[in-house]
């Protein structure tokens, strides 16, 4: 299978991020979102994106045009119906993931379309279920900055096909020119299963006036060599996508490392998202 036609629901940090790699990558993109608003916004980011792409020499004017030329915007999902690969990257929220997984399923076409998630840690059996095509469905988890980062998991359920998961793997590093890895379908599949328990004791570091800030970010930048530290890291994924991945490993480990702290859910209730509202930890 030759994926050509894709898509992407959702055009919020993750969701234009992958967009872009699609469009790059010589897919014919479409990019659903729920509101104008919300599409104008998710333009604006990718139109940011790929102009940082152009101003640090990572892409010529030429791709940049080829690439924006690839990419339409919609507010109506019946528009997906051609595609042969859709990549849900909605909000955290399972009832909203369900529904969409649901309406995919009634509006995509093609019986060998594939249906994606980039949830980052919720179940993707769920989703599948939502299906009357469950074996199509699989989880495709890109990485913030998704322009930027090489990484994708291939998250594939108890159903998923072995085709759909190879199909998929193939096309992350031929098409899209990134590094895959197969997780199982288990919370925080590898990656968010040490990252946001890490995400969170660092929280609680500082929540507890043991050590600012800055000094945990120096710590683990200067100590371990990382690009940034915990903190300023959470400001980057945006809180709000901390708190959701910590509330469902929660919920289904009981582990006590992936325990929300309270500061990380007064900071979401006060509307300090991190980078993505201009605030968090730190201001942006
Ligand atoms: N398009 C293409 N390339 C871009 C770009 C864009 N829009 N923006 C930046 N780049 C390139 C730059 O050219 C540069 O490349 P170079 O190293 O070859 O020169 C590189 O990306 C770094 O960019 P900058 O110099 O602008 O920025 P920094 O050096 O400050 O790096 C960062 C920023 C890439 C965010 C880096 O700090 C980093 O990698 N941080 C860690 C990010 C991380 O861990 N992400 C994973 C989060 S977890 C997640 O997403 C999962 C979720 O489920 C929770």
């Amino acid at each position: 299978m030759s994926i050509q036609r894709s898509a992407v629901i959702g055009s919020g940090l993750m969701g234009a991020g992958i967009a872009e790699v699609l469009a790059k990558a010589g897919q014919d993109v479409i990019v659903s979102e729920v509101s104008a608003e919300a599409s104008a916004a998710g333009r604006d980011r990718i139109e940011k994106s790929l102009a940082k792409a152009v101003a640090k020499g990572k892409l010529s004017a030429d791709d940049r045009d080829q690439a924006w030329s690839r990419l339409r915007f919609t507010t109506d999902t019946g528009d997906l119906a051609d595609r042969q690969l859709v990549i849900e990257a909605a909000s955290e929220n399972e009832d909203i993931k369900k529904s969409i997984f649901a309406e995919l399923d009634s509006v995509v076409t093609d019986s060998d379309a594939i249906l994606a998630s980039n949830t980052s840690s919720m179940p993707i059996i769920r989703f599948a279920q939502a299906t009357s095509r469950p074996d199509r469905v699989l989880g495709v988890h890109f990485f913030n900055p998704a322009p930027v980062q090489p990484l994708v998991e291939i998250v594939s359920s108890v159903v998923t096909a072995d085709a759909v998961r190879q199909t998929m793997t193939d096309f992350v590093a031929e098409v899209l020119g990134k590094t895959p890895i197969q997780a199982g379908d288990r919370p925080g599949f590898i990656v968010n299963a040490l990252l946001i328990p890490y995400l969170c004791s660092a929280i609680r570091m500082l929540e507890s006036g043991f050590a600012t800030k800055e000094d945990i970010d120096a710590g683990m930048v200067g100590g371990c060599a990382h690009p940034m530290g915990p903190i300023a890291l959470a400001d980057l994924v945006g809180l709000d996508t901390c708190l959701f991945a910590a509330e469902s490993m929660y919920a289904e480990t009981g582990d006590p490392a992936v325990k929300p702290p309270v500061l990380l859910s007064r900071m979401v209730d006060a509307g300090l998202l991190g980078v993505k509202s201009g605030r968090g930890f730190y201001d942006h």
